[in-house]
């Protein structure tokens, strides 16, 4: 009774000021160990859509079911997603149309980069009934192999630039699809 309140009290609220105040509910599931890079985004992420995160090793994949929207990022290994994620989205649930989005964070980046690096995970969360709203890639701090004699490259990556891009990147995703939810609020 008092969440149909809330829900009803917020759609009224909605549409009195034009703005969505439906709740959505956004996680973030995260695997980072190299530098921990993709962890500096997810939490750029995570402020800007009040998402929890949470790595595969953590979550419930039964309690997907309740969020609107799941982020998924890694470092890239070998032009894909961390092992770990991979296997993880291999055993997550059937979706009926699940949004989802992609991250990552590696040491070179590009449109057709992003694009090569993100196939093995995009196909795996089509495949288990994801929407991808968006991916977002940037550059991280790398000291693999030999690298590591060099002093490694891009240090200092993700910097305050790349971070400020991925906030716009969330800030864009979050009211695309506050707009969606409110659109089929209204018609419903
Ligand atoms: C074992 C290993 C393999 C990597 N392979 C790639 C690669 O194929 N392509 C790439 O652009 N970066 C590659 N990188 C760089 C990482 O993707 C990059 O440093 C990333 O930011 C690490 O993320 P993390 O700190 O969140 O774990 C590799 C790094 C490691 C340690």
């Amino acid at each position: 009774m008092a969440t149909f309140l809330l829900e009803y009290l917020g759609t009224q609220l909605m549409r009195m000021t034009g703005e969505s105040v439906l709740p959505m509910k956004s996680l973030l599931i995260t695997l980072s160990y190299h530098h921990n890079n993709t962890e500096k985004v997810a939490q750029v992420f995570a402020k800007v859509l009040d998402a929890q995160i949470t790595s595969p090793q953590q979550i419930n994949r039964q309690k997907l079911q309740d969020y609107d929207l799941i982020g998924f990022g890694s470092g890239i290994d070998s032009d894909k997603h961390y092992q770990g994620l991979l296997d993880f989205a291999d055993k997550l649930p059937q979706f009926k149309d699940k949004n989802a989005f992609i991250f990552s964070t590696s040491a070179l980046t590009g449109e057709d980069k992003l694009t090569r690096d993100h196939m093995a995970l995009r196909e795996k969360l089509r495949g288990r009934g994801c929407i991808i709203v968006g991916e977002f890639q940037c550059k991280g701090y790398n000291t693999n192999s030999f690298l590591r004699f060099l002093g490694g490259i891009n240090k200092g990556r993700p910097n305050a630039e790349d971070l400020k891009h991925a906030e716009e990147f969330a800030l864009n995703l979050k009211q695309s699809l506050q707009e969606t939810f409110s659109y089929n609020d209204m018609n419903r």
